[in-house]
Protein backbone atom coordinates (compact mmCIF):
# COMPACT_ATOMS: atom_id res chain seq x y z
CA UNK A 1 0.00 0.00 0.00
CA UNK A 2 2.78 2.25 0.91
CA UNK A 3 4.84 1.80 -1.76
CA UNK A 4 2.28 1.77 -4.93
CA UNK A 5 1.84 3.79 -7.50
CA UNK A 6 -1.49 6.38 -7.27
CA UNK A 7 -4.12 4.76 -9.09
CA UNK A 8 -7.42 5.57 -10.72
CA UNK A 9 -9.98 3.06 -12.27
CA UNK A 10 -9.19 1.63 -15.16
CA UNK A 11 -11.91 0.05 -17.90
CA UNK A 12 -12.03 -1.38 -20.71
CA UNK A 13 -14.49 -0.63 -23.71
CA UNK A 14 -14.82 -3.26 -26.23
CA UNK A 15 -18.32 -2.39 -27.80
CA UNK A 16 -18.30 1.37 -27.98
CA UNK A 17 -21.90 3.12 -27.43
CA UNK A 18 -22.91 6.20 -25.74
CA UNK A 19 -25.13 3.89 -23.40
CA UNK A 20 -22.34 1.55 -22.88
CA UNK A 21 -21.99 1.53 -18.90
CA UNK A 22 -18.58 2.61 -18.53
CA UNK A 23 -19.35 5.72 -20.95
CA UNK A 24 -22.13 6.63 -18.98
CA UNK A 25 -19.59 6.83 -15.74
CA UNK A 26 -17.11 8.93 -18.36
CA UNK A 27 -20.17 11.41 -18.80
CA UNK A 28 -21.30 11.32 -15.16
CA UNK A 29 -17.49 12.50 -13.83
CA UNK A 30 -17.07 15.06 -16.89
CA UNK A 31 -20.55 16.46 -15.85
CA UNK A 32 -19.41 16.88 -12.69
CA UNK A 33 -16.01 18.61 -13.13
CA UNK A 34 -13.72 16.13 -12.88
CA UNK A 35 -11.14 14.48 -15.27
CA UNK A 36 -11.09 11.30 -17.53
CA UNK A 37 -8.54 9.77 -19.76
CA UNK A 38 -9.78 8.27 -23.08
CA UNK A 39 -8.11 6.91 -26.50
CA UNK A 40 -8.53 8.79 -29.72
CA UNK A 41 -6.80 7.92 -32.67
CA UNK A 42 -3.98 9.44 -32.34
CA UNK A 43 -2.76 9.34 -28.92
CA UNK A 44 -4.60 9.11 -25.20
CA UNK A 45 -6.12 12.50 -24.26
CA UNK A 46 -6.83 14.30 -20.53
CA UNK A 47 -10.32 14.99 -21.38
CA UNK A 48 -12.74 17.81 -19.14
CA UNK A 49 -15.98 19.41 -19.97
CA UNK A 50 -14.36 22.72 -21.77
CA UNK A 51 -17.36 24.87 -20.41
CA UNK A 52 -16.11 24.48 -16.61
CA UNK A 53 -13.63 26.65 -15.87
CA UNK A 54 -12.57 24.31 -12.64
CA UNK A 55 -12.07 21.07 -14.48
CA UNK A 56 -10.22 22.83 -17.40
CA UNK A 57 -7.77 24.66 -14.58
CA UNK A 58 -7.84 21.01 -13.47
CA UNK A 59 -5.99 19.72 -16.43
CA UNK A 60 -3.53 22.67 -16.35
CA UNK A 61 -2.58 21.46 -12.75
CA UNK A 62 -2.46 17.86 -12.75
CA UNK A 63 -0.60 17.93 -16.65
CA UNK A 64 1.53 20.82 -15.23
CA UNK A 65 0.98 22.70 -18.05
CA UNK A 66 2.00 26.55 -18.71
CA UNK A 67 -1.11 28.18 -18.41
CA UNK A 68 -0.53 30.00 -21.76
CA UNK A 69 -0.52 26.85 -23.51
CA UNK A 70 -4.31 26.47 -24.90
CA UNK A 71 -6.46 23.31 -25.25
CA UNK A 72 -7.83 21.45 -28.39
CA UNK A 73 -11.25 21.17 -28.28
CA UNK A 74 -12.85 17.96 -28.92
CA UNK A 75 -16.21 17.95 -30.66
CA UNK A 76 -18.62 15.14 -31.78
CA UNK A 77 -20.04 16.13 -35.03
CA UNK A 78 -19.33 18.94 -37.58
CA UNK A 79 -22.71 19.91 -36.50
CA UNK A 80 -21.07 21.21 -33.74
CA UNK A 81 -18.72 23.15 -35.78
CA UNK A 82 -20.20 26.41 -35.75
CA UNK A 83 -20.79 26.52 -32.59
CA UNK A 84 -17.66 26.89 -31.74
CA UNK A 85 -15.53 28.34 -34.71
CA UNK A 86 -16.47 31.55 -36.79
CA UNK A 87 -15.31 33.03 -40.19
CA UNK A 88 -14.79 29.68 -41.06
CA UNK A 89 -13.24 29.53 -45.01
CA UNK A 90 -13.87 27.48 -47.86
CA UNK A 91 -10.58 25.76 -47.38
CA UNK A 92 -11.73 24.71 -44.08
CA UNK A 93 -14.63 23.03 -44.78
CA UNK A 94 -12.90 21.01 -47.38
CA UNK A 95 -10.50 19.65 -44.91
CA UNK A 96 -13.16 19.05 -42.83
CA UNK A 97 -15.23 17.15 -45.40
CA UNK A 98 -11.60 15.45 -46.08
CA UNK A 99 -10.37 14.27 -42.74
CA UNK A 100 -13.11 14.36 -40.15
CA UNK A 101 -13.16 12.23 -38.29
CA UNK A 102 -9.85 11.42 -37.82
CA UNK A 103 -6.46 12.80 -36.91
CA UNK A 104 -6.53 16.59 -38.25
CA UNK A 105 -6.69 19.62 -35.68
CA UNK A 106 -8.18 23.12 -37.46
CA UNK A 107 -7.05 26.48 -35.68
CA UNK A 108 -10.09 29.27 -36.38
CA UNK A 109 -11.46 32.03 -35.23
CA UNK A 110 -13.16 30.94 -31.87
CA UNK A 111 -17.14 31.48 -31.29
CA UNK A 112 -18.04 33.16 -28.43
CA UNK A 113 -18.97 29.78 -26.91
CA UNK A 114 -15.25 29.21 -26.22
CA UNK A 115 -14.27 30.27 -23.05
CA UNK A 116 -10.70 32.29 -22.45
CA UNK A 117 -9.41 29.57 -20.00
CA UNK A 118 -9.81 26.82 -23.31
CA UNK A 119 -7.89 29.46 -25.32
CA UNK A 120 -5.35 30.59 -23.13
CA UNK A 121 -6.57 34.20 -23.96
CA UNK A 122 -6.36 34.00 -27.80
CA UNK A 123 -9.08 34.62 -30.37
CA UNK A 124 -8.25 31.75 -32.44
CA UNK A 125 -9.62 27.74 -30.86
CA UNK A 126 -8.04 24.40 -32.42
CA UNK A 127 -10.65 22.36 -33.07
CA UNK A 128 -11.18 18.78 -33.55
CA UNK A 129 -13.48 15.51 -34.06
CA UNK A 130 -11.99 12.26 -33.51
CA UNK A 131 -12.66 9.03 -35.33
CA UNK A 132 -11.65 6.54 -32.51
CA UNK A 133 -14.85 4.68 -31.36
CA UNK A 134 -14.50 5.40 -27.85
CA UNK A 135 -14.06 8.50 -28.18
CA UNK A 136 -17.00 9.25 -30.90
CA UNK A 137 -19.16 7.15 -28.00
CA UNK A 138 -17.88 9.61 -25.25
CA UNK A 139 -18.45 12.71 -27.22
CA UNK A 140 -21.72 11.77 -28.19
CA UNK A 141 -22.94 10.59 -24.88
CA UNK A 142 -21.67 13.74 -23.34
CA UNK A 143 -23.68 16.09 -25.71
CA UNK A 144 -20.81 19.01 -25.76
CA UNK A 145 -16.78 19.82 -26.14
CA UNK A 146 -14.24 18.45 -24.28
CA UNK A 147 -11.21 20.21 -24.09
CA UNK A 148 -8.05 17.42 -24.34
CA UNK A 149 -4.28 17.58 -24.29
CA UNK A 150 -2.34 14.39 -24.50
CA UNK A 151 -2.60 12.52 -21.53
CA UNK A 152 1.12 12.83 -20.38
CA UNK A 153 3.02 15.16 -17.71
CA UNK A 154 4.38 18.23 -19.48
CA UNK A 155 6.91 17.77 -21.41
CA UNK A 156 6.90 13.86 -21.66
CA UNK A 157 6.60 11.77 -24.37
CA UNK A 158 2.90 11.27 -25.46
CA UNK A 159 0.78 8.30 -23.76
CA UNK A 160 -0.13 6.15 -26.94
CA UNK A 161 -1.15 3.37 -24.17
CA UNK A 162 -3.92 3.62 -20.81
CA UNK A 163 -0.71 2.34 -18.77
CA UNK A 164 1.30 5.20 -19.77
CA UNK A 165 -1.49 7.55 -19.09
CA UNK A 166 -1.73 5.68 -15.59
CA UNK A 167 1.66 6.24 -15.05
CA UNK A 168 1.60 10.12 -15.48
CA UNK A 169 -1.78 10.91 -14.46
CA UNK A 170 -2.81 7.89 -12.14
CA UNK A 171 -5.05 9.01 -9.31
CA UNK A 172 -5.27 12.68 -10.20
CA UNK A 173 -8.04 11.64 -12.41
CA UNK A 174 -11.22 9.98 -11.96
CA UNK A 175 -11.20 7.30 -14.67
CA UNK A 176 -9.34 5.92 -17.50
CA UNK A 177 -11.10 4.41 -20.68
CA UNK A 178 -8.85 1.85 -22.19
CA UNK A 179 -9.75 0.22 -26.12
CA UNK A 180 -8.72 -2.49 -27.56
CA UNK A 181 -8.28 -0.24 -30.95
CA UNK A 182 -4.31 1.20 -30.37
CA UNK A 183 -3.78 4.74 -31.75
CA UNK A 184 -1.23 5.94 -34.42
CA UNK A 185 1.15 6.78 -32.01
CA UNK A 186 1.74 10.93 -32.51
CA UNK A 187 -0.75 13.65 -32.17
CA UNK A 188 -3.01 15.02 -34.85
CA UNK A 189 -1.84 17.22 -37.49
CA UNK A 190 -2.56 21.37 -36.63
CA UNK A 191 -3.86 23.53 -39.55
CA UNK A 192 -3.82 26.93 -39.55
CA UNK A 193 -7.12 27.42 -41.53
CA UNK A 194 -7.68 30.84 -40.75
CA UNK A 195 -6.65 31.83 -44.34
CA UNK A 196 -7.81 30.68 -47.58
CA UNK A 197 -4.78 29.41 -48.07
CA UNK A 198 -4.09 26.58 -45.02
CA UNK A 199 -0.84 26.41 -43.11
CA UNK A 200 0.74 23.26 -40.87
CA UNK A 201 1.77 24.38 -37.57
CA UNK A 202 2.05 21.07 -36.44
CA UNK A 203 3.29 18.12 -39.06
CA UNK A 204 1.35 14.47 -37.91
CA UNK A 205 -1.04 11.74 -38.97
CA UNK A 206 -2.15 13.52 -42.01
CA UNK A 207 0.58 14.08 -44.40
CA UNK A 208 1.25 17.50 -46.00
CA UNK A 209 0.43 15.26 -49.16
CA UNK A 210 -2.90 14.12 -48.20
CA UNK A 211 -3.45 17.71 -47.40
CA UNK A 212 -2.17 19.41 -50.66
CA UNK A 213 -4.43 16.58 -52.60
CA UNK A 214 -7.64 18.56 -50.98
CA UNK A 215 -6.53 21.89 -50.71
CA UNK A 216 -3.59 24.43 -51.83
CA UNK A 217 -0.99 24.99 -48.91
CA UNK A 218 0.24 27.77 -48.03
CA UNK A 219 3.82 27.84 -49.80
CA UNK A 220 5.69 27.51 -46.61
CA UNK A 221 3.68 24.83 -45.48
CA UNK A 222 4.01 23.00 -48.20
CA UNK A 223 8.09 22.75 -47.58
CA UNK A 224 6.45 21.27 -44.17
CA UNK A 225 9.33 21.49 -42.11
CA UNK A 226 9.80 21.00 -38.73
CA UNK A 227 11.22 24.59 -38.10
CA UNK A 228 7.73 26.17 -38.90
CA UNK A 229 5.66 28.38 -36.30
CA UNK A 230 3.94 28.67 -33.67
CA UNK A 231 1.60 27.17 -31.62
CA UNK A 232 2.32 28.24 -27.64
CA UNK A 233 3.13 24.45 -26.94
CA UNK A 234 5.97 24.95 -29.76
CA UNK A 235 8.10 26.83 -27.56
CA UNK A 236 8.17 24.74 -24.72
CA UNK A 237 10.39 20.87 -24.01
CA UNK A 238 8.84 18.29 -25.67
CA UNK A 239 7.90 14.50 -26.06
CA UNK A 240 11.36 13.85 -23.16
CA UNK A 241 11.82 10.59 -21.30
CA UNK A 242 14.24 10.62 -18.59
CA UNK A 243 16.97 9.61 -20.95
CA UNK A 244 19.32 11.07 -23.71
CA UNK A 245 18.30 10.47 -27.06
CA UNK A 246 20.18 11.00 -29.82
CA UNK A 247 18.71 11.44 -33.21
CA UNK A 248 20.71 10.20 -36.21
CA UNK A 249 20.16 11.55 -39.82
CA UNK A 250 19.61 9.01 -42.47
CA UNK A 251 22.94 9.38 -44.23
CA UNK A 252 24.50 7.19 -46.80
CA UNK A 253 26.69 6.00 -44.66
CA UNK A 254 24.33 5.70 -41.40
CA UNK A 255 25.27 1.94 -40.32
CA UNK A 256 28.55 2.98 -40.13
CA UNK A 257 28.28 5.98 -38.51
CA UNK A 258 25.79 4.19 -35.55
CA UNK A 259 28.73 1.69 -35.42
CA UNK A 260 31.09 3.68 -34.30
CA UNK A 261 28.36 5.68 -32.16
CA UNK A 262 27.78 2.86 -30.91
CA UNK A 263 31.79 2.19 -29.92
CA UNK A 264 32.08 5.11 -28.21
CA UNK A 265 29.09 4.77 -25.79
CA UNK A 266 30.68 1.16 -24.93
CA UNK A 267 34.02 2.93 -24.48
CA UNK A 268 32.14 5.04 -21.87
CA UNK A 269 30.43 2.63 -20.20
CA UNK A 270 27.02 3.35 -21.12
CA UNK A 271 23.73 1.37 -21.27
CA UNK A 272 22.59 2.27 -25.10
CA UNK A 273 19.72 1.50 -27.22
CA UNK A 274 18.90 2.32 -30.80
CA UNK A 275 15.53 2.39 -32.33
CA UNK A 276 15.88 2.30 -36.86
CA UNK A 277 13.91 1.03 -39.38
CA UNK A 278 16.78 -1.09 -40.81
CA UNK A 279 18.84 -3.99 -38.92
CA UNK A 280 22.24 -2.70 -38.29
CA UNK A 281 25.19 -5.45 -39.05
CA UNK A 282 27.64 -5.69 -36.23
CA UNK A 283 25.42 -4.12 -33.49
CA UNK A 284 23.61 -6.73 -30.55
CA UNK A 285 20.60 -7.46 -32.13
CA UNK A 286 19.00 -7.45 -28.64
CA UNK A 287 20.37 -4.00 -28.80
CA UNK A 288 18.21 -2.76 -31.76
CA UNK A 289 14.37 -2.59 -32.04
CA UNK A 290 13.88 -2.77 -35.69
CA UNK A 291 10.75 -1.09 -37.30
CA UNK A 292 11.01 -1.42 -40.41
CA UNK A 293 7.22 0.77 -41.66
CA UNK A 294 6.91 3.97 -41.33
CA UNK A 295 3.40 3.43 -39.17
CA UNK A 296 5.02 1.08 -36.99
CA UNK A 297 8.03 3.68 -36.47
CA UNK A 298 4.96 6.07 -35.84
CA UNK A 299 3.39 3.93 -33.57
CA UNK A 300 6.15 2.58 -31.30
CA UNK A 301 7.83 5.86 -31.15
CA UNK A 302 6.64 7.74 -27.88
CA UNK A 303 5.89 3.50 -26.25
CA UNK A 304 9.54 3.44 -26.60
CA UNK A 305 10.79 6.46 -25.30
CA UNK A 306 8.98 5.04 -22.40
CA UNK A 307 10.01 1.53 -22.94
CA UNK A 308 13.93 2.64 -22.49
CA UNK A 309 13.34 4.63 -19.53
CA UNK A 310 11.94 1.84 -17.53
CA UNK A 311 14.96 -0.56 -18.84
CA UNK A 312 17.05 2.05 -17.59
CA UNK A 313 18.54 2.72 -21.01
CA UNK A 314 20.85 6.08 -20.61
CA UNK A 315 21.14 6.60 -24.17
CA UNK A 316 18.43 5.86 -26.91
CA UNK A 317 20.08 6.50 -30.32
CA UNK A 318 16.92 6.75 -33.13
CA UNK A 319 17.62 6.94 -36.83
CA UNK A 320 15.71 9.65 -38.49
CA UNK A 321 12.95 8.72 -41.31
CA UNK A 322 12.87 10.21 -45.05
CA UNK A 323 11.63 13.46 -44.58
CA UNK A 324 8.08 12.74 -46.45
CA UNK A 325 5.04 11.59 -45.08
CA UNK A 326 4.36 10.39 -42.71
CA UNK A 327 8.45 10.86 -41.89
CA UNK A 328 7.81 14.40 -41.32
CA UNK A 329 5.77 14.24 -38.04
CA UNK A 330 7.87 11.32 -36.85
CA UNK A 331 11.18 13.51 -37.33
CA UNK A 332 9.57 16.38 -35.10
CA UNK A 333 9.01 14.56 -32.40
CA UNK A 334 12.49 12.52 -32.55
CA UNK A 335 14.09 16.15 -32.68
CA UNK A 336 12.17 17.87 -30.11
CA UNK A 337 13.11 15.21 -27.81
CA UNK A 338 16.47 14.76 -28.70
CA UNK A 339 19.62 16.12 -26.96
CA UNK A 340 21.74 15.23 -29.60
CA UNK A 341 21.43 15.45 -33.48
CA UNK A 342 23.87 13.36 -35.27
CA UNK A 343 26.43 13.08 -37.02
CA UNK A 344 26.79 16.83 -35.68
CA UNK A 345 30.20 18.38 -36.06
CA UNK A 346 32.12 15.88 -32.98
CA UNK A 347 31.30 12.76 -35.06
CA UNK A 348 31.89 13.68 -38.37
CA UNK A 349 35.62 13.92 -37.53
CA UNK A 350 36.19 10.10 -38.90
CA UNK A 351 36.64 11.61 -42.27
CA UNK A 352 35.54 9.26 -45.24
CA UNK A 353 33.07 6.83 -44.68
CA UNK A 354 30.81 8.38 -47.10
CA UNK A 355 32.29 11.93 -48.34
CA UNK A 356 32.81 13.53 -44.90
CA UNK A 357 29.61 15.40 -44.94
CA UNK A 358 26.28 14.43 -46.90
CA UNK A 359 24.02 15.68 -43.84
CA UNK A 360 20.32 15.79 -45.17
CA UNK A 361 19.16 18.83 -44.26
CA UNK A 362 17.70 19.05 -40.84
O1 LIG B 1 -3.90 14.30 -31.37
C1 LIG B 1 -4.05 15.29 -30.65
O2 LIG B 1 -4.12 16.43 -31.11
C2 LIG B 1 -4.14 15.05 -29.14
C3 LIG B 1 -5.42 14.27 -28.87
C4 LIG B 1 -5.63 14.02 -27.39
O3 LIG B 1 -6.50 14.95 -29.43
N1 LIG B 1 -4.11 16.28 -28.42
C5 LIG B 1 -2.98 17.04 -28.31
O4 LIG B 1 -3.13 18.14 -27.48
O5 LIG B 1 -1.93 16.78 -28.87
P1 LIG B 1 -1.86 18.91 -26.86
O6 LIG B 1 -2.45 19.87 -25.89
O7 LIG B 1 -0.90 17.93 -26.33
O8 LIG B 1 -1.30 19.71 -28.07
C6 LIG B 1 -2.08 20.75 -28.64
C7 LIG B 1 -1.24 21.79 -29.28
C8 LIG B 1 -0.40 22.58 -28.29
O9 LIG B 1 0.91 22.74 -28.83
C9 LIG B 1 -1.12 23.92 -28.23
O10 LIG B 1 -0.20 24.99 -28.03
C10 LIG B 1 -1.78 24.01 -29.60
O11 LIG B 1 -2.16 22.70 -29.90
N2 LIG B 1 -3.00 24.87 -29.56
C11 LIG B 1 -4.16 24.62 -28.97
N3 LIG B 1 -5.01 25.66 -29.11
C12 LIG B 1 -4.36 26.60 -29.82
C13 LIG B 1 -4.67 27.92 -30.28
N4 LIG B 1 -5.86 28.48 -30.03
N5 LIG B 1 -3.74 28.59 -30.97
C14 LIG B 1 -2.54 28.02 -31.24
N6 LIG B 1 -2.19 26.80 -30.83
C15 LIG B 1 -3.07 26.09 -30.12
MG1 LIG C 1 0.85 17.13 -25.83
Amino acid sequence: MVTSVPRSPLHLVTDPHPDHPQIRAAVAKLSDGKLVVFPTETVYGLGADALNAAACARIFAVKQRPADNPLIVHLASLAELTKYATAIPDSAWQLAAAFWPGPLTLLLPKASAVPDFVTAGQSTVCVRIPSHPVAQALLAAFGGPIAAPSANTSGRPSATTAQDAAQDLGGQVALILDSPVVPAGIESTIVDATQAQPRILRPGVITAEAIADVVSLAPEAARSRSTLPITPGSKYRHYTPDLEVWAMAPVTDTAARVRRVWADLQTAGRRGRLMTPQLIPGLPIAAQVVLPTPERYMNQLFRQFRQAETDQIEVLIVVLLAEEGLGVGVNQRIRKAASRLLPSAATTDESNGGAGQSSSPS
